[in-house]
């Protein structure tokens, strides 16, 4: 098979920054996605629906005007959230879901959730409303080993707001254990979760190859080969619980390359390319259909879109970097020749 076509995907999980870095990459997402689900971990972080209308007239302005791209926004869950404010958000077709970061536990999470029965008020209502809860699944204790946050997440706290609201949505997003696997599927189909295209790809000693490397350093951190191989059992099944989100995640070159690297791998330009690479090697080309474009618009309720994407095995070049010196950003697969190629940019997408 020389060309895949399939209907226009949508990206489940996005950082799309704010200021020169939006301007830089979100042409990447649109010229990929129909849709995608914009990550609001900003500085300072988009809250109320008031924030989020005007973030994303900020993406609307970085992006051509004739461009069909619909970014779908999220809410950053403080201990302060309203509950009433993120529901007429949601009536009001501004807000898609709320994200859940512990507080601590990556990038711009410094005003995320530190007692979880504080924002028990919101998930009540959103499970009401049926609006989907997105967990950053990692715990903060310093205590527990880096490797071992997402398994004890789903122990202590994961398996707790799943017994405290039975009927909400939830997806566990970047999923990167055998444990997050096996415990979305033994729950309810009102539980999901997001993959990337990194944490299908390597593990973990991917970042100790001959010296430290940053730009394999995100959070989940990867893991030992044994997971990875569980995440791709998943990601390929075309199980309707599991579907794409690439966790994009751009830090300037300085930021990465530093002694406090930034965690984030910056995987918008090629990323069906590089689902499409995992894909084949699983011989499982047939059910990135499913994955990509059917099972997250499913599960969030949304309707599929209408269009297609048409991939060819004609080789994609990844650059070294984008952008220039200071500014420049290290793509995932930098300096690689990736198997296939996106053809066509997203068409025909209906709302
Ligand atoms: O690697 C990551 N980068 N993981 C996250 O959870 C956040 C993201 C970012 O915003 O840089
Ligand atoms: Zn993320």
């Amino acid at each position: 098979m020389d060309r895949l076509t399939i209907r226009t995907p949508d990206d489940f999980h996005v950082h799309l920054r704010v200021g020169a870095m939006l301007t830089a990459v979100a042409h990447f997402t649109a010229n990929q996605f129909g849709r995608a689900i914009i990550m609001p971990n900003l500085v300072p972080p988009v809250v109320t629906t008031a924030h989020a209308v005007a973030y994303r007239a900020r993406i609307a302005a970085a992006l051509p005007t004739s461009s069909s791209f619909v970014p779908l926004m999220t809410a950053y869950l403080t201990e302060d959230s309203d509950p009433d404010d993120v529901a007429a958000g949601h009536a009001e077709g501004v807000l898609t879901a709320c994200k859940l970061y512990p507080a601590g536990a990556t990038t711009n999470s410094a005003h995320g959730v530190r007692d979880l029965s504080r924002v028990f008020g919101v998930l009540a209502k959103m499970e009401r409303i049926g609006m989907p809860l997105l967990i950053h699944g990692e715990v903060t204790d310093p205590e527990v080993d880096i490797f071992d946050r997402e398994a004890v997440f789903i122990e202590r706290v994961l398996s707790k707001i799943i017994a405290a609201f039975p009927s909400l949505k939830v997806v566990m997003e970047h999923i990167t254990t055998s444990d997050g696997v096996a415990f979305v599927e033994s729950a309810g189909a009102n539980v999901g979760a997001t993959i990337t295209p990194h944490h299908l790809e390597f593990n973990r000693n991917a970042m100790f190859r001959g010296g430290f490397r940053p730009h394999f350093y995100c959070l989940p951190v990867a893991k030992r080969e044994s997971h990875r191989l569980a995440i791709r059992r998943a990601a390929t099944s075309g199980a309707p619980k599991f579907f794409l989100g690439t966790d994009s995640a751009p830090h300037r070159i300085g930021d990465k390359e530093s002694a406090c690297g930034c965690a984030g791998i910056f995987n918008a330009p090629f990323a069906l390319e590089s689902y499409a690479k995992t894909f084949e090697e699983e011989n499982a080309l047939a059910s990135l259909d499913a994955f990509a474009s059917v099972n997250g618009a499913t599960f969030y309720g949304l309707p599929l879109n209408e269009g297609t994407i048409t991939l060819e095995r004609s080789g994609s070049e990844v650059p070294a970097t984008y952008g220039e010196g200071a500014d420049s950003v290290v793509p995932f697969h930098a300096g690689e020749t990736l198997d296939w190629k996106l053809l066509t940019a997203p068409t025909n997408f209906r709302v």
